[in-house]
Formats: structure tokens, C-alpha cells, sequence
């Protein structure tokens, strides 16, 4: 069989003069093409380990594996020369695109940082991700909370990645565009292949978009499953109570 794309093995993470982990122990593995829900309440370490699978934050302890080879202490651009195809994509396109670069350069940024070309991406892209005809030589602030998690879903799209890692990317929209930047993600992961991590505190978004899910409270990973039987038949008390809440919602 084959090694999945990404796993990591018992890893732990804390914060500089932190006498605690912020996560503890975690094991998850993502194969491709298919997406990984995290859920858990707000502070429970799902942004914490977001940035340690983008190789923004060290692992104290454990291991990551990027098809099998083991990453755990490269930096960013070892990662890069490693060929490991990781993207990312914030809750706030408001302070995740550089406010002073036009639409073009912010989503040529990633093949920009890996040296390669960038001849007419920038507008097959934009036009992929359903931007208007006129927006790449425009900035961020000129558009709207879901026309800028659009913008960078295609600088995400330009680096090529195999994974994006989607942290809370809907979180602030609303419901409709929600709706809209959702079923954009599946159409692209249908197209391209992609793997997805979505992080989320939304167990219905969740429910909609991922074939796994883990449960996160307290930094640590207390149920693991499908999605599907997870929701059906949830194990541990604390994903039965957020299943009995979004019921009852
Ligand atoms: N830069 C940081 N320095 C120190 N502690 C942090 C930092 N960022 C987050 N934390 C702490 O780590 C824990 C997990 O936070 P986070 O990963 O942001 O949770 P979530 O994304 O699930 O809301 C929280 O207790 C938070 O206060
Ligand atoms: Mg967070």
C-alpha cells in the first residue's frame, strides 16, 4: 500500500516559555485526494497544529511524513526542495493578503518564492476561482470578505500543492457565500486531486465537506473516524455532545 501523503506520528507542540503543550500526542494520516476534517472548540489547538503541519511551528516531539519520508525538522524551504505541496488558507483574508500588493502578486507569490514561471497564471487562476474579469490588478481591501478568501484559494491553487490545509476558510463569511466558497473546494479537489485539512469549530461545515473527521478538545485528538459513522454513532462523550448540539440547532 501506498504511504499516505501526509502523517504525523504522537506529535506534540509548545509554545516558547509555555510549561504545557498546546497539542499532545497527536496521530492522523491524510490520504490523497481526500479531506480530513478537524473540529473542536475555539482554543483547543487546531490552529497550533495547523502551523506545525505547514512547517510554521516546530513538533517538540514526533514525527511528520510527507509521502513516507520524514519532514519533522526541515525548515520551510527544505520542505519546498523536498517537494512536499503544502498550501495554506487563513480564517481572515483581511490579514492574510498583503494589503499593498494588487490581486496579481499576491497569487503569483508562491511560484515567485519557488523561482518558476509565472506567464498567465495569475489569470487562469483568478478566473478559475470566479473572480471578476477585472480584479487582478486591484487590491485586496477593494473586495468583499468571500471575493478575498477566493483570491486566496488561487495563490493557494499557484503553489500546486497535493495538500491545502484550510483553517477555518469560511468561518467569517456569510451562509451563502459560505455555501459558494464550499462547493468551490469541491470542485476543485475533484478536478486536481487535492487533499484537503479542514479546520473548523462547525461541525455541520464539516459534516459537508470532509470523508474523515477528528475531534480536537484540549489539544488532544479524542475520536478519529469517518465522517459518516462518526456523526451516526459517536463514541467519545465529547463528540456526542457536539452531534446532540448541532441537532438541536
Ligand atoms: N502564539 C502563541 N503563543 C502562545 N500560546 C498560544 C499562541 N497561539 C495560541 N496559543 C495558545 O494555544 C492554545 C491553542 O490555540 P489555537 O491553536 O489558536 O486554538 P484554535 O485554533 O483551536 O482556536 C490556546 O490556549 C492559545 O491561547
Ligand atoms: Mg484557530
Amino acid at each position: 500500500m501506498n504511504a499516505p501523503l501526509l502523517k504525523l506520528k504522537n506529535v506534540s507542540i509548545r509554545y516558547a516559555d509555555h510549561r504545557l503543550d498546546a497539542v499532545r500526542d497527536v496521530s492522523l494520516e491524510v490520504a490523497a485526494g481526500s479531506t480530513l476534517g478537524i473540529v473542536g472548540e475555539s482554543g483547543c489547538g487546531k490552529s497550533t497544529l495547523a502551523k506545525c503541519l505547514a512547517g510554521l511551528l516546530p513538533a517538540r516531539t514526533g514525527a511528520i511524513f510527507w509521502n513516507g519520508h520524514d519532514i519533522t525538522t526541515q525548515s520551510p524551504r527544505q520542505r519546498l526542495n523536498s517537494g512536499v505541496a503544502i498550501q495554506i488558507v487563513f480564517q481572515d483574508p483581511q490579514s492574510s493578503l498583503n494589503p499593498r500588493l494588487s490581486i496579481r502578486d499576491v497569487i503569483l507569490e508562491p511560484l515567485r518564492v519557488a523561482g518558476l514561471p509565472t506567464e498567465g497564471i495569475a489569470e487562469r487562476l483568478s478566473e478559475r476561482v470566479g473572480l471578476p474579469g477585472d480584479a487582478l490588478n486591484r487590491r485586496p481591501h477593494e473586495f468583499s470578505g468571500g471575493q478575498r478568501q477566493r483570491v486566496a484559494i488561487a495563490r493557494a491553487l499557484a503553489g500546486q500543492p497535493s495538500l491545502i490545509l484550510l483553517d477555518e476558510p469560511t468561518s467569517a463569511l456569510d451562509l451563502s457565500v459560505q455555501a459558494q466558497i464550499l462547493n468551490l473546494l469541491l470542485e476543485l479537489q475533484a478536478e486536481r486531486n487535492l487533499a484537503y485539512v479542514f479546520i473548523s469549530h462547525d461541525l455541520a461545515v464539516v459534516r459537508h465537506i470532509a470523508t474523515d473527521v477528528a475531534v480536537m478538545k484540549e489539544g488532544v485528538i479524542v475520536e478519529q473516524r469517518d465522517c459518516e459513522s462518526a456523526f451516526r454513532d459517536p463514541t467519545h462523550a465529547y463528540t456526542r455532545e457536539l452531534v446532540a448540539h448541532l441537532h438541536a440547532s
